[in-house]
């Protein structure tokens, strides 16, 4: 039987949703590419594996053993992964991770994840604004670093893991928060709640600006993300965040995203460490961890 394991592991999907669409979705793939798959595994069997009446389909018994195997295979992966993880010394391992304040709403989440395959391993987060992530590269005290936008003169391994769209804030009374393609010269009349020197956040708020010839007048200052969201609600004035810092208060309507020319700003998140760094077993464990499966587990709000 001429079977693959990625042909098993989207059996595994359809099978458990009966829904080609939903499979397709949870595997990031399109429907077709999911149907083409099962196709192939119907032709390699000589069975078919689903029935379908009208837009529903259920398990042929050929589908059903198939199943009961193909999740004592995934199981067996799983122990054989940990079971190597054990043998790389992932076990016992310790990580020092330093992330911007800002990735600091969707980090421990990971970790958490990251924990439940790898009891064993401690970690330290260390939680900074750009300027305090920099300085961790440049004196090696991190073994990884979470950031939005690497600097470009260091010799580092950069790679983007996630989507990081920054949006205009406003609290739901606000009388822009109707209004649609709003110009970005509009945003002068506003009173801005920026974060301090040194964020990264910041700097992208004043390039977004300065390429406009803009500078909001009269900031109010906050070197806090939670009070800068606080100020927002009071109607102190708005403010530029990236979404995954207001993931509660957009589903809470607390806060509303304004249609401002120019935004989302569509960045990305990266996760960093210096070239030529040698990487422990459970910082590459949790790097490869990061790349593979964090768009499994935060959403990126819609915006
Ligand atoms: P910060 O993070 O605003 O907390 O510095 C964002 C970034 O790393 O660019």
């Amino acid at each position: 039987m001429n079977v693959t394991l990625r042909q098993l592991k989207i059996f595994e999907a359809v099978a458990r949703h009966l829904n080609f669409t939903k499979a397709a979705e949870e595997l990031h793939l399109t429907q077709p590419a999911v149907s083409m798959q099962i196709k192939q595994l119907e032709q390699a069997i000589e069975l078919p594996l689903f029935d379908q009446v009208g837009k529903r389909i259920s398990l042929t018994e050929a589908g059903e053993e198939l199943q009961r195997y193909s999740r004592q295979i995934s199981t067996q992966l799983l122990e054989a992964e940990q079971v190597i993880a054990e043998l790389k010394g992932i076990r016992r391992g310790r990580l020092n991770i330093t992330v911007a304040s800002t990735a600091n709403y969707f980090v421990p989440r990971l970790w958490a994840t990251f924990r439940m395959q790898h009891p064993g391993v401690m970690v330290s987060l260390n939680v900074t604004n750009r300027e305090g992530l920099i300085r961790a590269l440049a004196e090696n005290e991190a073994d990884l670093v979470i950031m939005g936008q690497p600097p470009e003169d260091m010799d580092l391994v950069a790679e983007s893991f996630m989507p990081n769209p920054l949006v205009v804030i406003a609290p739901p009374s606000h009388p822009l928060c109707d209004a649609r393609h709003i110009p970005l010269q509009r945003m002068k009349a506003e009173t801005f709640l920026v974060r301090e020197q040194g964020s990264g956040t910041r700097s992208l708020m004043e390039r977004v600006f300065a390429e406009k010839g803009l500078e909001p007048s009269t900031p109010i200052e906050m070197s806090s993300t939670e009070a800068i969201k606080q100020g927002v609600e009071a109607g102190l004035g708005l403010a530029l965040l990236s979404v995954h810092t207001l993931e509660m208060e957009l589903a809470l309507k607390r806060l509303v995203v304004l249609d401002v020319e120019g935004f989302p700003v569509l960045r990305d998140w990266y996760i960093v460490h210096r070239a030529g760094k040698r990487l422990s077993a459970v910082a590459q464990a949790f790097r490869d961890f990061m790349l593979q499966k964090t768009t499994d587990i935060v959403h990126v709000p819609e915006v």
